[in-house]
């Protein structure tokens, strides 16, 4: 039977945090945990739009413990500030949902400097983990939101920021979301190496219709005809973070054709994003650029 917001368990007492969960998948994804118990932090950069997302949730579930925090993952600082404000509160968190993404946006530059797929996609979540390390409940799973564009992705230690080779949208959004799946199979080998009960899984969207497509035409234009619908696409990053089965660094997707559209299965990472050294380089350089250092191993 196909897996569905029905076989979410019931997640009360609970405490998620969903990135970029204004809109789209990120909104929808909050928007069932919280329909399913959990209290849920929605992580979103604009304070406007993340308050509204809160009120859009509380009018479909009056019940439901939902509220804002500022996050912005384009700055190191913010999202350092974001991880000081939640350690000082001290709220054990047993959900940490990366899901905010920017895909083939014009070229741009985190406030660091960093290109902005790189810097959002994957550093500012790198960074963000790392902080909230010591809030992560027993057992814990962090879920990493990544993309079939993975595929088409390669790391390019000599210039990750595309600035030797200019830049270029859609290899950089394949880089970023590779580098995804490297965070998944480095981070989770950490965490058994230092004996954690935390684990990490993986999702992808396959071809789902949201903002994501707001700076590409083709895509935006076909999105009427293939593209899934926000809650169905939402449902491998559900069942990533809620199945009480799933293995660690399992990966789901959609389960038709070329994994575009349909219901959540388990499918493989990429070989090149299950590569030990690649993903050891990556988190080496990553701990450099972000100077956040996770002291695991
Ligand atoms: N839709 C698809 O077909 C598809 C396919 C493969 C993978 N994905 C992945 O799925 C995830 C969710 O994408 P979506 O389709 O739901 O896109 P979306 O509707 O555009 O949502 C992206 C979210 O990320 C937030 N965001 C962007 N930059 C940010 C920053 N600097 N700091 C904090 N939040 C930031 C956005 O905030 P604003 O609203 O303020 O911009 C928004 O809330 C992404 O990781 C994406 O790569 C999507």
């Amino acid at each position: 039977m196909s897996w569905n917001f029905e076989n979410i368990p019931d997640q009360s007492g609970r405490t998620a945090i969903v990135t970029g969960s204004n809109t789209g998948i990120g909104f929808e994804t909050a928007k069932a945990l919280a329909l399913k118990g959990a209290e849920v932090i929605l992580a979103c950069r604009t304070p406007a739009k993340g308050l509204d997302a809160v009120q859009r949730i509380q009018a479909e579930s009056p019940n439901s413990t939902v509220r804002f925090e500022q996050l912005d993952l384009s700055d190191l600082d913010n999202v350092s500030a974001f991880g000081e404000r939640l350690n000082v509160a001290g709220k054990p968190i047993d959900l940490l949902i990366l899901n905010a993404g920017v895909m083939v946006p014009p070229e741009s530059k985190t406030a660091q400097g960093f290109e902005l797929q790189f810097g959002v996609n994957h550093l500012g979540h790198f960074a963000l983990t790392g902080h909230m390390l010591p809030l992560l409940s027993e057992g814990a799973r962090v879920v990493v939101v990544s993309s079939t564009a993975a595929t088409q992705g390669a790391m390019n230690f000599e210039d990750l920021n595309f600035e030797k080779r200019g830049y270029k949208p859609w290899p950089a959004y394949g880089q970023s979301k590779l580098a995804n799946q490297l965070f998944v199979t480095e981070l989770q080998r950490q965490l058994q190496a230092a004996g954690k009960s935390q684990k990490v899984t993986a999702a992808h969207p396959g071809w789902t219709s949201t903002d994501l497509q707001r700076t590409s035409g083709v895509f935006a234009f076909f999105n009427p005809f293939f593209a899934m619908k926000a809650p169905k696409g939402a449902l491998p990053t559900l069942r990533a973070a809620t199945d009480p089965d799933a293995s660690p660094a399992a990966y789901f997707g959609p389960d038709g054709f070329m994994q575009m559209r349909g219901f959540p299965t388990q499918v493989p990472l990429l070989d090149k994003g299950k590569d030990p050294q690649v993903a050891r380089k990556l988190w080496e350089v990553s701990e450099s650029l972000t100077q956040v250092r996770y002291g695991l191993v």
